[in-house]
């Protein structure tokens, strides 16, 4: 029906309003953008939608203008990066991914949902479903991780919280981004070219975006990135042969912000005009902010270059989106009631919950954890024991653009005060972390930049972390970067623990007092010094508004942490990329001499991927295949034991890994293909079933350039990481 609509619109556009729904324009007063208000061109049916505006009163009067001045009355499509909540700020989505529960993704997206729609917003530029294999890219933080089959489950997990069953009035429209190839960026380092053979494409890259394309996302955001030599913007390959030609794909694409006009800039157009006709005949329905399209398509229509007929296929999906989104019958935020849906207090208990949900136990020597709640004095070290900001992490819907975020974060010092209100915490927060990199971007920006500590203000820094030890019963070091250090274009090239951070962490521990490390950050960092002597690490990533409150529960053991990580855990940063799906090599790492390895560190992770402790003990056992041997297109099923051996409640995550020994191409060594996360009462067991049939045997080969199952041996593994000793073997018959 809403196509329906949407195609009896279009037979009364004209060429200029047909390229305005194309246009996305933004919301905000940018310096290369000029300083025009979009109230004439909306005016004229010249803007589709608008990105990067969060003042629902503006919202609600750019969308009258197009509603009762346009001479269609089309309203607008409002968008916004609602990455991990609104006002409720959830994990980051990296954490999401390492509770391995697709539920706390779709719960915390589904509240956001609400937010963002009452508050006026859309269509939200989510999911980031990008396989990020390296730890230096800094957007791996908004992503779930290196691998394709977690990344599947979170992807469509995303897509259903936003989206709920389908589009409507109570829904926000997705955007899976960034299309495709964007987390191979060469070295780590953000909007660097990617080079990305096609098996490995498909296999992988594309994984979740299929995921995400089959559970009914509406939108798709093309990549900034050259993929291949052909920048991701105007690459027809990607955009119309593969996602809507071989994935039936019905929504419609939109840019990367600027990445239309940057086609010039990759050297792939020759001028804004062949920019725009690259990008449109690719199949790109939507510009993101670069006007290219508003200033040359009709042009290219009036030079015969494009057709009215390509143009009418691009602006459809469009008009169907807002039909679907109930935009035409619902077009206005109601405003008196979004402070009271921003601010709903059950979001709070969510988040905590999720938040908690989504930690990962690194290391936890001598049952140093969880505390008791007789400890009196704590000392609390490192930059973000009390950083408001960082505990949220980046890309906050109100923080961004400076606007000013009216949540109120609870710090971990906030969350420790709340758990032992009699304790006596002292605080030594060491310099800003902001003081280490000496101010990039404040340069960019002309603002004043701190230089680094002095050798005196370390030494000072120092004194006082090692007066506060020695006077406490326990050190809590918080640690590790500020949200902006991983986000878009905060790349780095070393993984360290910023600034005099670690020498804190060594006085810490010199003083003989019990320290536990938690980690809050958007990426693995290098922490071999801290894994070898520091007895407790949690990592916390960016935990959201009710962070310090969770880290409490799961330091006193309020909750037992079951999260797991989503990506290998590098030693140093010169061993990425690193991820556990690599093939085998012509000598693999565990033969004797000439292998595969670094002289100077293990090749191998610190903590393997789907790594994580809990406050019990698992054993998994009895792994079964129900048919050991199977056809190309039959299936077995999996199933394994688990004993919660300890002696207290925990979750497990039971994961299926399976290796491929021979075939048309090499396959990884192990690839996930199965994991449930469960709870278990001490002494419990439970029996975890999995299929393994086409959809987790199959892949792309580059020989037969299709899809297989092939004939072969397989091993399968069932157990707690991708290191799981537990295995069966299943044969596959032609
Ligand atoms: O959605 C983002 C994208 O991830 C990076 N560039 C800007 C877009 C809009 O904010």
């Amino acid at each position: 029906e809403s196509e329906q609509r949407a195609q009896a619109l279009l037979k009364q556009m004209n060429l200029d309003e047909k390229v305005g729904q194309l246009n996305q324009s933004a919301g905000i007063q940018m310096p290369m953008l000029g300083s025009e208000k979009p109230d004439t061109l909306i005016e004229q049916g010249r803007v589709g939608s608008i990105l990067w505006l969060t003042n629902v009163k503006e919202i609600n009067r750019l969308q009258h203008i197009a509603v009762e001045k346009s001479r269609l009355h089309i309203p607008i499509l409002f968008a916004f990066d609602v990455i991990h909540g609104y006002r409720t700020v959830f994990p980051v989505p990296l954490a999401m991914a390492s509770s391995w529960d697709p539920g706390v993704e779709e719960q915390a997206q589904h509240f956001a949902a609400q937010d963002a729609r009452a508050a006026g917003i859309e269509w939200t530029f989510t999911p980031m479903v990008d396989i990020a294999r390296d730890a230096r890219w800094g957007r791996i933080v908004e992503g779930a991780g290196e691998d394709p089959y977690l990344g599947k489950a979170m992807a469509a997990a995303q897509v259903r919280g936003f989206q709920g069953d389908q589009l409507g009035p109570d829904s926000v429209l997705v955007c899976v981004k960034h299309f495709a190839g964007y987390g191979a960026a060469d070295g780590g380092r953000d909007y660097d070219s990617s080079y990305i053979p096609e098996e490995l494409f498909r296999n992988v890259y594309l994984a979740p975006f299929y995921a995400a394309a089959k559970a009914g996302a509406g939108s798709f955001m093309s990549a900034y990135m050259d993929l291949n030599d052909v920048p991701a913007s105007g690459n027809k390959w990607l955009l119309t042969d593969i996602l809507r030609n071989e994935w039936g794909f019905k929504g419609f694409l939109v840019s990367d912000a600027f990445a239309v006009g940057s086609l010039q800039v990759h050297g792939y157009a020759k001028d804004p005009s062949d920019a725009a006709y690259k990008a449109i005949t690719a199949g790109l329905n939507m510009d993101m902010a670069s006007q290219t399209y508003t200033k040359n398509l009709a042009q290219l229509v009036k030079d015969g270059k494009v057709t009215e007929a390509q143009i009418d296929a691009m602006v459809l999906p469009i008009l169907a989106a807002k039909y679907q989104l109930g935009l035409f019958d619902h077009p206005y935020a109601d405003e008196s009631k979004v402070e009271a849906t921003l601010n709903r207090p059950e979001g709070l208990t969510l988040e905590r919950k999720l938040a908690a949900r989504s930690m990962v136990l690194l290391k936890n020597d001598k049952q140093t954890l969880p505390l008791k709640t007789s400890i009196k004095k704590i000392a609390l070290i490192g930059p973000l024991g009390d950083s408001t900001h960082d505990i949220e992490g980046g890309w906050t819907v109100e923080g961004l653009f400076g606007n000013g975020s009216k949540s109120h974060p609870v710090t971990l010092l906030a969350g420790l005060k709340n758990k032992l209100p009699n304790a006596q915490i002292s605080t030594v927060s060491g310099p800003e972390l902001s003081r280490v990199f000496p101010g990039l971007l404040d340069q960019l920006a002309g603002k004043k930049v701190l230089p680094p500590p002095t050798p005196q203000e370390t030494a000072d820094w120092i004194a006082k972390v090692k007066a506060a030890a020695s006077d406490a019963d326990l050190v809590v070091a918080a640690m590790g970067e500020i949200a902006s250090m991983s986000s878009e274009a905060s790349s780095r090239a070393t993984l360290d623990l910023p600034g005099i951070q670690q020498q804190m962490l060594e006085a810490a521990v010199a003083t003989g007092k019990p320290v536990v490390l938690v980690l809050l950050a958007g990426r693995p960092l290098d922490i071999r010094w801290p894994a070898e002597h520091v007895p407790a690490i949690l990592e916390a990533w960016y935990p959201g508004t009710e962070g310090g409150n969770a880290i409490a529960d799961v330091l006193f053991g309020d909750v037992n942490p079951g999260g797991k990580l989503p990506v290998s855990w590098p030693r140093v940063a010169g061993a990425e990329p690193l991820y556990y799906n690599h093939n085998l090599t012509h000598e693999p790492e565990d033969r004797p001499q000439f292998t595969s390895r670094y002289w100077d560190i293990q090749s191998k992770p610190l903590y393997p991927f789907g790594y994580g402790l809990s406050y019990t003990t698992f054993k998994f056992a009895n792994l079964k295949l129900s048919q050991a041997s199977i056809g190309t297109d039959g299936s077995t099923q999996v199933s394994v034991e688990v004993t919660n051996t300890g002696s207290v409640a925990g979750d497990a995550v039971g994961q299926v890994y399976i290796h491929q020994r021979w075939g048309s191409a090499s396959r990884p060594v192990r690839q996930l293909k199965g994991f449930q996360r469960v709870a278990l009462q001490p002494g419990e067991t439970k029996t975890l079933t999995f299929p393994l049939g086409k959809d987790e045997l199959e892949f792309w080969s580059p020989q037969t350039k299709n899809w297989v199952v092939e004939p072969s041996t397989f091993d399968v593994w069932a157990g707690e990481d991708s290191t799981a000793p537990l295995h069966a073997e299943l044969t596959v018959t032609q």
